[in-house]
């Protein structure tokens, strides 16, 4: 609530969408705070909505469904995760008017950085530079060996992750065979000792280099927001529920004359915004360019080709 009252103190008015155009177009470093919601309107289901993919994973029976994205549960048993994989696989060469929306803040100077909690590194593809963009849970960009840490290029083991088999590291893979002697690494067996069995399942086992629950963001996050929260003249949450710390703090850590808006389709309820334009963010960003005078550069939705 303090922060409310000093963010309206030093900011009157700042109450209608307008007063966000005139801001939009004063501000310098713009920092723009993304979630799943950027991407659903390609297909691709956010995580908590009513439709979202925890929904579409309940008949696995799991306590929490973010287990599939738990770190000490991959370690013990990788299949948990790669009986889903094939469900968050990002598409390729597409993306939204809202990344279009970003990159065009981009062209104009105005992003100071894109912190994205996706992982299907759409960004990219909508030409956000990678200087300008922190991946904050990782992507699929890359992959790495959980034994011996050999990182490969990500698209190395889609095949594996739409066949539903577990992809193996080339070089951990001799020594895996001493644990699990059967000859196909997908038909392998329990060995007798379940404790020793279930620390060995992931021996070898190539993981994406998303960011799993119980896992450290990216360095590159913790060093970056350091320095931005003392630039940045705008935040803009777009399509996030901000449920998942460390990213979710981010609001709490700017200095209370920053303006804070929010672009989403539900409330966040437990965070204080200056306005929150709430609906579909390719419809807000498009109006909200549209009364800057700006255009968002032609989107392509399909395949870039
Ligand atoms: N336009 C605007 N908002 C939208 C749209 C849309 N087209 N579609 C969905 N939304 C909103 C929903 O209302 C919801 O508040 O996007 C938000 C998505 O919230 P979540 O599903 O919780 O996704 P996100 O906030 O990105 O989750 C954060 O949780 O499971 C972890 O690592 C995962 O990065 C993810 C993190």
């Amino acid at each position: 609530i303090n922060k409310v009252l000093c963010t309206r103190l030093k900011l009157p008015n700042f109450s209608t969408i307008d007063n966000f155009v005139d801001a939009l177009k004063s501000a310098k470093q713009i920092l723009v705070l993304t979630g799943a919601g950027v991407s659903t309107s390609l297909g691709i289901p956010d995580f908590r909505s009513s439709e979202g993919f925890y929904s579409k994973i309940k008949h696995l029976g799991l306590d929490d469904p973010q287990d599939v994205f738990n770190y000490d549960i991959f370690m013990q048993d990788p299949s948990v995760f790669y009986n889903i994989a094939n469900m968050v696989l990002p598409p390729e060469n597409i993306y939204s008017p809202l990344h279009s929306f970003i990159k065009m803040l981009y062209d104009k100077g105005k992003l100071l950085r894109n912190y994205t909690q996706n992982i299907d590194n759409l960004e990219s593809y909508a030409g956000i530079p990678a200087d300008k963009l922190i991946q904050c849970h990782g992507s699929f960009a890359t992959a790495s060996c959980v034994t011996c840490h050999w990182k490969l290029p990500g698209e190395k083991i889609f095949s594996n992750i739409r066949n539903l088999e577990l992809p193996l590291c080339p070089y951990c893979y001799e020594k895996r065979k001493q644990y699990f002697p059967a000859s196909d690494p997908n038909e392998e067996t329990q060995v007798e000792n379940p404790l020793k069995d279930r620390i060995l399942n992931s021996f070898g086992v190539l993981k994406p280099d998303i960011t799993f629950f119980g896992e450290a963001l990216p360095s590159k996050f913790h060093k970056s927001i350091r320095e931005d929260i003392l630039k940045c003249d705008l935040l803009i949450c777009i399509g996030t529920s901000l449920k998942v710390a460390p990213v979710s703090e981010i609001v709490n850590m700017l200095p209370a004359n920053v303006p804070q808006v929010l672009i989403n389709r539900d409330p966040v309820r437990h965070a204080e915004f200056d306005i929150s334009l709430l609906g579909y963010c390719d419809e807000i960003a498009t109006l909200v360019t549209q009364r800057c005078g700006w255009e968002i550069p032609h989107v392509k939705w399909k395949e870039l080709k």
